[in-house]
């Protein structure tokens, strides 16, 4: 089967995409459910509509665009991504697993392709955790791995919950409703940004996932005593930004002191209160991220880390609060969508290095519930959460053409 990608049409419609940012170009922001998300996600859905696919939202704001196949009560075929980017992000993370999946199908289509499995393109709500503080919303309660209930105790910063947000954003079904029947996908295949830098070291254009490092998440207040910054002698302070400090130290040694390549932590958020120059901090929250592909290596670091907490606690007479917000298992690949990958990788006669995926995606959780795996296009300098990511448009649109035909060797 001969499978054009239409390069011009997806860099346009990318380019596009990137227009519907609450950032400054090339910066992208689009936080979950701000009016921004929702214009995007309405322009998306035309597209879908356009190329003439079948549109379902859940109570959550997954989206699903489907191809129905001539089997349609066949289990389907998933692919797709999320488009919310995190502050100040670059136009591809994600998005190219979205638009990508949309050529992919429409060059299948061109092709004269006809699935026997429905092919159905997903829009993952929230995969970034910006909003809520957990990632990977859409796809954790579609694949059963959250509970409605557990949802709906995260927040956003201006103390909304998840269920207020949702439907004030239009989503008005049941929370409930949203995890997918058993055997709903029969594989699950997402494109994405490598987000790391070594398909470009190696000059390979093409990376299979094998494994998918999973997250945990803290959030951690630090209490000590504030006071005049002149006033309080040294020896009589509790100073909360010293001890986040120490903390925040503990924290990356951790993770170096595996000395695992896969190991990292990564203390993202220090709001310090009240925040003046000649104020000593008596608050501050932490937010920290620690991921593995082993989880028994990354639940040592974690175990690590409490002692640390409690240490720094003690030595510094302040107090220290610890949340766990999310703890996931990270995911192995399965050979089913490996070997389809591989083998269109072949037959299109283009080298692809195995490896694994240090960031979370949202397979991490369809993997939960169907056989998932996961295709890589390099990006610059490994480049990611920032607005200079960038991937060129071959390494996009060899992206898509594999995608392709992956997705007709799973469904056909
Ligand atoms: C996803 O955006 C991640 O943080 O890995
Ligand atoms: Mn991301
Ligand atoms: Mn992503």
């Amino acid at each position: 089967m001969k499978l054009l990608i239409d390069r011009e049409r997806l860099l346009t419609e990318i380019e596009t995409l990137a227009g519907y940012s609450d950032a400054e170009a090339p910066a992208v922001t689009r936080i979950v459910f701000t009016a921004t998300d929702l214009k995007a996600r309405a322009w998306i859905i035309s597209r879908f509509e356009e190329s003439g696919l079948e549109i379902r939202q859940d109570a959550i704001g997954n989206i699903f665009a489907r191809w129905v196949g001539s089997d349609s009560r066949a289990p389907a075929v998933g692919t797709g991504s999320h488009i919310d980017a995190i502050p100040n992000a670059g136009k591809y993370d994600g998005v190219v697993g979205v638009l990508g999946g949309l050529e992919a199908i429409r060059a299948l289509r061109r092709g004269g392709f006809r699935p026997k499995s429905s092919i159905e393109l997903v829009v993952f709500t929230s995969e970034e955790p910006t909003r809520f503080g957990v990632g990977c919303l859409g796809s954790r309660l579609l694949s059963g791995t959250l509970s409605p209930e557990k949802a709906n105790t995260f927040s956003d910063g201006d103390g909304h919950s998840v269920d207020e947000v949702r439907r004030g954003a239009g989503f008005s079904g049941e929370l409930c409703d949203v995890k997918l029947p058993g055997n709903y996908y029969r594989a699950f295949v997402e494109l994405h940004i490598e987000q790391g830098p070594l398909l470009e070291r190696q000059s390979v254009r093409l990376g299979i996932v094998s494994r998918i490092a999973a997250p945990a998440s803290l959030r951690i207040v630090v209490e000590g005593s504030g006071g005049h910054a002149g006033g309080v002698l040294m020896p009589d302070r509790k100073d909360a930004l010293c001890a986040a400090s120490e903390i925040i130290l503990a924290i990356e040694n951790a993770a170096r002191d595996t000395g695992e390549v896969d190991t990292v932590a990564t203390v993202g958020v220090c709001e310090v209160f009240p925040g003046a120059v000649n104020s000593i901090p008596s608050r501050v929250n932490l937010a920290a991220d620690i991921r593995d592909t082993s989880l028994a290596r990354r639940d040592e670091v974690m175990q690590t880390i409490e002692r640390a907490l409690r240490t720094v606690a003690e030595r510094r007479q302040v107090s220290v609060q610890c949340q766990l917000l999310n703890a996931d298992a990270p995911a192995d690949c399965a050979s089913k969508v490996i070997e389809a990958l591989a083998e269109s990788c072949r037959e299109l006669e283009f080298p692809y290095l195995s490896m694994v995926s240090r960031a979370y995606h949202d397979s991490l959780f369809m993997s939960r519930i169907a056989p998932a795996g996961m295709l890589f296009i390099p990006c610059h300098k490994g480049y990611s959460h920032r607005p200079d990511e960038y991937a060129s448009p071959a390494d996009i649109a060899r992206g898509a053409l594999v995608l392709a035909h992956t997705l007709a060797k799973l469904s056909g």
